[in-house]
């Protein structure tokens, strides 16, 4: 099983339809993400016993399920960091769902894990679902993710009517005819749309692209996030981090003492600690015992055991030391979902029949590419912090100096928004 880990630019140019994924922080905001999603072809359909009155919560839990699915498959693949935005990927395979039928369709709900949102009296729930979600989430303007969506599709190809209203009903998606033969003008076209969806915070996302692409979805999500108590720079030093028994990194160590959500998963050999930002969004960090191997704890992350840390986290005084990093990951996700049963969408036997009548197309390739940055930064440590905590009692300490994991939650919704594992924070 071959698996590839490649920036989009390397891709090689032969078939057409590339679909990828970018995840790109951006420098000097506190914590910013953005990311695209592109797919050149396309796919999908459904269905298993069904959830009745499945909400959000279900959505939510199904897309952490389908993320964690996902997480333990790309770390089958090596030893090395990790980041993705699960959510990002379960809402654009979502719209693909729209454009797709029958074997290619019930692939993708089983891969996503959502066959149990798929009934026959709604076949509009799961998109209505993914766009409840993504308006709780922005509720109030409480979290700023902006994500949007567009689908570049071949001239020569009609879209339909019902399914270009669908990606604009619930996707709040452009879908645009675009002249592919002509290579550079298709380019700057999409690099000018990306560069204005982005705020221009991505200006030059694709640099080749093949003349034969028939169609490329992109979606964009931007997070910014700041802690709600920031680290204070003037206490980072450069402290030891144990990649493993024989290898040790310098890391610039940032340093806090507080009062923090924590706790200790006893069976799994590992604590959790909750690093809250604004906007209802926090990181949840999963430290493995000392000694204790984390390959073994890849293979323990379920849906069921985060919601069970969310839900034991106990408030205590703390030392915590947590690295700075940076992380840049790509992930050729097109040799990854055949392993998890979406094997149509890849392949000649596409059905996309929901998308463009005729000759359909499908999914050559699946680019995925994260990049995250962690620091001191917050806006105004205007929190009152300091109430409440016990004088004489010792802080424990909470030392972030080994391999780790990482979540990136909506608190409301429990929705993951990124997710990632870090085994060498020197490594972007
Ligand atoms: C939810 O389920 C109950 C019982 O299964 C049913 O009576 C009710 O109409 C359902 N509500 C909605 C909104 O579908
Ligand atoms: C797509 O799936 C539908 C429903 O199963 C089927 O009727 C249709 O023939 C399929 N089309 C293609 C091109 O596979
Ligand atoms: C959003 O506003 C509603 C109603 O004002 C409130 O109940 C809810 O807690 C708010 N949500 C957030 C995340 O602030
Ligand atoms: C598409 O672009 C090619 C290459 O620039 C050009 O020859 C062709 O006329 C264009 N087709 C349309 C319909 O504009
Ligand atoms: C960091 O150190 C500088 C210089 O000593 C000082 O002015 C600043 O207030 C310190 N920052 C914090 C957050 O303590």
């Amino acid at each position: 099983m071959e698996f590839s880990e490649t920036l989009w630019t390397e891709r090689k140019g032969c078939t057409p339809k590339p679909f990828w994924f970018e995840v790109v922080l951006v420098p000097r905001m506190k914590m910013a993400f953005i990311f695209l999603l592109t797919f050149l072809c396309f796919i999908a359909p459904v269905h298993q016993a069904p959830l009745q009155n499945a909400t959000i919560s279900d959505l939510a839990y199904k897309n952490m399920d389908f993320a964690m699915n996902l997480y333990r498959k790309i770390s089958s693949y090596h030893d090395k960091n990790i980041f993705f935005s699960p959510l990002s990927i379960s809402t654009s395979f979502a719209a693909l769902l729209m454009a797709s039928d029958g074997i290619t369709r019930k692939e993708i709900l089983e891969g996503l894990n959502l066959e149990q949102l798929e009934t026959a009296d709604q076949p509009e729930l799961i998109p209505k679902l993914f766009q409840l979600l993504n308006e709780n989430m922005a509720q109030n303007g409480s979290l700023r993710v902006d994500q949007n969506m567009a689908l570049f599709i071949r001239q020569q190809f009609e879209v339909m009517k019902t399914f270009e209203d669908n990606m604009k009903t619930f996707f709040n998606a452009d879908v645009k005819s675009v002249n592919f033969s002509d290579t550079s003008g298709s380019i700057s076209y999409i690099n000018e749309y990306i560069e204005q969806k982005t705020q221009n915070k991505i200006t030059e996302m694709i640099s080749s692209l093949d003349e034969l692409t028939q169609l490329l979805l992109i979606n964009t999500i931007f997070f910014q996030g700041a802690w709600i108590n920031p680290f204070n720079s003037n206490l980072t030093r450069e402290a030891p981090f144990h990649i493993d028994n024989y290898n040790i990194v310098q890391v610039p160590m940032m340093f806090k003492e507080d009062k923090f959500y924590t706790m200790e998963d006893i069976p799994l050999g590992a604590r959790v600690l909750k690093l809250p930002y604004q906007e209802g969004v926090s990181m949840l960090i999963l430290l493995p015992d000392k000694g204790r191997d984390y390959t073994v704890i890849d293979e323990e992350i379920t849906a069921k055991r985060f919601l069970s840390w969310t839900k034991r986290l106990t408030k205590m005084k703390l030392e915590v030391n947590m690295p700075k990093f940076k992380m840049d990951r790509s992930y050729s996700l097109h040799n990854i979902l055949p392993n998890m049963g979406m094997v149509s969408l890849f392949s000649n036997s596409a059905n996309l029949t929901r998308l463009s009548q005729g000759k359909t197309p499908m999914v050559s390739e699946v680019l995925h590419k994260a990049v995250i940055e962690v620091d001191e930064t917050g806006t105004t440590a205007a929190a009152a912090t300091t109430t409440g905590i016990i004088p004489y009692s010792l802080p424990r300490m909470f030392t972030v100096n080994r391999p780790f994991f990482f979540f990136i939650y909506h608190e409301e919704t429990l929705s993951l928004l990124f997710m990632g594992r870090v085994i060498d924070p020197t490594k972007n």
